[in-house]
């Protein structure tokens, strides 16, 4: 029996990924330690989406050097989308790395934990699959708040956007069995937890036929939300080429469906979605905009953006700024773009817009958001919404802090309330990122 540390980078369902593989290694008798220096495996999920998100991997390699020089029998194994995107190579740059597991393949972990331990050999397993989903693989919940829980729905992405390395680090699309899956979260129920995020790369293009059952998003999503109206279901990340009006019918019915939804854009101008291969424009993506506005009169929008794709003009970065405008995001994931080994980008077009003017276009739409985002929240001061109660507040323990529908942080004095608890707030004041409230008497 060996103590294996796991260390997570990435996206949510790289942390979904890690309570899979917990799972596995209890079952194959080892035991995970939150304890790096008691471990004799340290595992790393990482992250490949953008390069500095690979630079922050090599970095901690480096560290971890110095404490393999004080512990001789710890070894390192990478996993997740690094892992798979430079396989063995990985073991070649970087000495200290003993096992190299690619997503699709974390079943065989405990064979090549025992491999490289008895014969002291290095060893890579990247094989991607057409439909693996460790769908008999009950997580084991880390460094959970017994609260909220994430489900990994469906594994893959075949969309090929022109910047991205996920259908190359995660293999193709596939969905998981939703009976399984309304298990998990009844099951989740039961222990006491209150919300599950349903997880996928493009979740809503989430489709189960076999065996003469057809099981759409929509559908799986009113299976979930009828476990009990007390279990909130969120779901991440929408594409907006699959957003329907099924669904948002679906989310309207239900109330403990909540009211936010994640819709990446990517950037306002046509001719740049075009090149990214998003296949939806501008019009389109404003059209399932007024749609959910429709709908969903409350829910709240959210949206990731890339600054600076290959030949985004000074005009094209402006209708980014246009499309920020018109929506009024309650919140943003924005980053610079990065070139990626093997994409589209890096084959066929030119990384051509300097550092400095990424810089300066990511630094305007930043400014922007901040604004927006105060100005959307400046909106809910005087309203009062139900809270999922969390933990107490980072700044006071005599304040605890949860989520509304709309996934907005509301923070408030705790009164005699705990943890797990949903609670009424009135909003009294807020900042960019937070709303500020007290407990309606
Ligand atoms: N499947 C999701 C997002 C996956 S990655 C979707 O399609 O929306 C999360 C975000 O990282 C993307 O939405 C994109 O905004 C950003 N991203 C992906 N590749 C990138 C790159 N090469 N450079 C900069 N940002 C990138
Ligand atoms: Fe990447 Fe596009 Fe797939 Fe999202 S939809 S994971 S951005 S290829
Ligand atoms: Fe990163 Fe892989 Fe997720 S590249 S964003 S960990 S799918």
């Amino acid at each position: 029996m060996s103590k294996i540390y796991i260390e997570t980078y990435g996206c949510q369902m790289n942390f979904a990924d890690s309570e899979i593989i917990a799972s596995l290694m209890n079952e194959a008798g080892h035991e995970m330690t939150t304890e790096i220096e008691q471990a004799d495996y340290v595992l790393i999920n990482t992250c490949a989406i953008r390069d500095n998100a690979e630079q922050r991997i090599r970095k901690r390699l480096r560290e971890l050097r110095a404490m393999q020089q004080r512990h001789a029998g710890l070894r390192i194994g990478i996993l997740g989308c690094m892992a798979e995107r430079l396989q063995s190579q990985l073991m070649v740059e970087e000495e200290n790395v003993s096992f190299v597991v690619g997503p699709d393949a974390y079943r065989r972990l405990p064979a090549m934990l025992e491999q490289v331990r008895q014969q002291g050999v290095k060893a890579a397993e990247t094989e991607l699959s057409t439909t693996e989903t460790y769908d008999d693989i009950e997580p084991v919940r880390l460094n959970s708040n017994g609260i909220s829980a994430y489900i990994s729905i469906m594994r893959g992405c075949q969309n090929y956007c022109a910047y991205c390395v996920v259908p190359y680090t995660r293999g193709r699309e596939r969905s998981r069995n939703p009976h399984t899956i309304v298990t998990e979260a009844q099951h989740l129920f039961e222990m006491g937890y209150k919300e599950v995020t349903l997880l996928g790369q493009n979740v809503n293009s989430y489709c189960w036929a076999q065996d003469d059952e057809n099981v759409d998003f929509p559908e799986l999503m009113r299976w979930v939300a009828e476990i009990s109206p007390l279990l909130r279901v969120r779901f991440a990340t929408s594409h907006p080429k699959d957003l329907s009006d099924k669904l948002l019918e679906v989310m309207a019915a239900h109330s403990n469906i909540c009211r936010c939804i994640h819709l990446p854009v990517q950037s306002g101008s046509d001719r740049m979605l075009k090149l990214m291969n998003r296949h939806y424009d501008s019009a389109w993506y404003l059209d399932r905009i007024a749609a959910i506005r429709r709908y969903l009169p409350d829910c709240s929008i959210t949206t990731d953006v890339i600054a600076g794709f290959c030949s985004e003009t000074e005009e094209e970065h402006q209708m980014t700024l246009d499309m920020f405008r018109k929506v009024r995001y309650d919140y943003a994931y924005m980053f610079k773009f990065s070139l990626r080994p093997n994409t589209y980008a890096e084959k066929h077009l030119q990384d051509d817009i300097p550092e400095a003017e990424k810089t300066r276009r990511l630094e305007e739409i930043i400014a922007l958001q901040g604004q927006i985002a105060l100005e959307n929240n400046k909106k809910e001061v005087g309203k009062t919404f139900e809270v999922l109660v969390e933990g107490e507040s980072h700044r006071s323990k005599k304040q605890l802090f949860g989520r509304n529908s709309q996934n907005k942080v509301i923070v408030f004095d705790r009164e005699d309330v705990q943890p797990g608890q949903y609670v009424q707030v009135t909003v009294t004041d807020c900042t960019a990122a937070t709303l500020i409230g007290r407990l309606k008497q």
